[in-house]
């Protein structure tokens, strides 16, 4: 009977000697279990209700969160929750959750396929890729990418979000409401868009594919574009700080 203990104890161990595959998954799917039930912020959280099934989104006011870059979502969650991207909705569900699950369900969406793309594709608007030295525009191109799929570190994929969600977004940086833009790239970006020019980016935006080979092929240019305005970019968003001196 002595012997039954240690191979118990054995047993244990084998169980706790996890490989980092087995990890992964276990990870993945306590990721997945936040997004369906709404994990300690309860059913009325769920994220799948709002972002569906997939984390394609609603089509209108929630984004697409399947294939975004897990540090923007979680940055996003982290944002929600201190009130520094303050939403009725989203600001609620955030602080419903801890920083632990916010990581996981983060990394959970992040690891979903993007939707595909809709048939029909809009014109680029060529703001997107020129900026407007005039108005003080920098190209969106710079930092988002020719098609809209991203730069890394932080410069998110916009394309393939629904057109009210961005023109929404478009909105409160000019409003001054959601203010999580390191050093106010984005309020000084949009501060000087019409309209018009705002509502053709986000059509254009939410008939891209993200991860098209066509956006693939593009990442070395958006590199260049990119560094190309970053001088330009970081005089704009400093001018305010050095004024107020005189
Ligand atoms: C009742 C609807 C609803 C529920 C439930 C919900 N969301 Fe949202 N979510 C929204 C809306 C609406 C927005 C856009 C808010 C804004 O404009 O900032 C949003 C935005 C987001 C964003 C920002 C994405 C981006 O591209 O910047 C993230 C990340 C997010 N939600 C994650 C989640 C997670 C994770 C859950 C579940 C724990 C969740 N949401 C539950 C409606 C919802
Ligand atoms: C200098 C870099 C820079 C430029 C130029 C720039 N952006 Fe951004 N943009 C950012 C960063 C960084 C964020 C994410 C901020 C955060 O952490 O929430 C962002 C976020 C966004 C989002 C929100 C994405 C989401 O999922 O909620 C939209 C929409 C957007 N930008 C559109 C534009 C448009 C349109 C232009 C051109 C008029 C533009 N951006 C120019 C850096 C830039």
């Amino acid at each position: 009977m002595r012997a039954l203990p240690i191979a118990f104890l054995g047993l244990t161990l084998a169980a706790c000697d996890t490989t980092p595959g087995e990890t992964d998954r276990a990870f993945q799917a306590s990721g997945e279990i936040i997004a369906m039930s709404g994990g300690a912020g309860g059913a009325g959280n769920a994220c799948f209700t709002c972002h569906g099934l997939k984390g394609e989104g609603d089509g209108v006011s929630s984004p697409r969160l399947a294939g975004l870059d897990q540090g923007y979502l979680q940055k996003q969650m982290e944002d929600y929750a201190s009130g520094l991207r303050p939403d009725d909705v989203m600001t609620r569900v955030a602080r419903g959750l801890d920083p632990e699950a916010r990581r996981i369900v983060a990394a959970w969406y992040a690891g979903l396929h993007a939707p595909p793309a809709g048939a029909s594709a809009a014109p680029r608007p060529s703001i997107w890729l020129t900026g407007d030295t005039a108005r003080g525009i920098t190209a969106c191109a710079a930092c988002h990418g020719t098609e809209g799929q991203g730069a890394g570190a932080g410069q998110p994929i916009v394309a393939r979000q629904p057109a009210a969600y961005t023109l929404e977004q478009i909105d409160r940086w000019k409003s001054g409401r959601r203010r999580n833009d390191p050093r106010s790239v984005m309020a000084a970006a949009v501060q000087h868009l019409t309209e018009e020019e705002a509502q053709a980016i986000a059509h254009w935006l939410s008939t891209q594919s993200p991860s098209s080979a066509r956006a693939e092929a593009s990442l070395a240019r958006a590199a260049s574009v990119a560094a190309a305005a970053r001088p330009a970019a970081s005089r704009e968003t400093r001018r305010p700080a050095r004024s107020d001196g005189g």
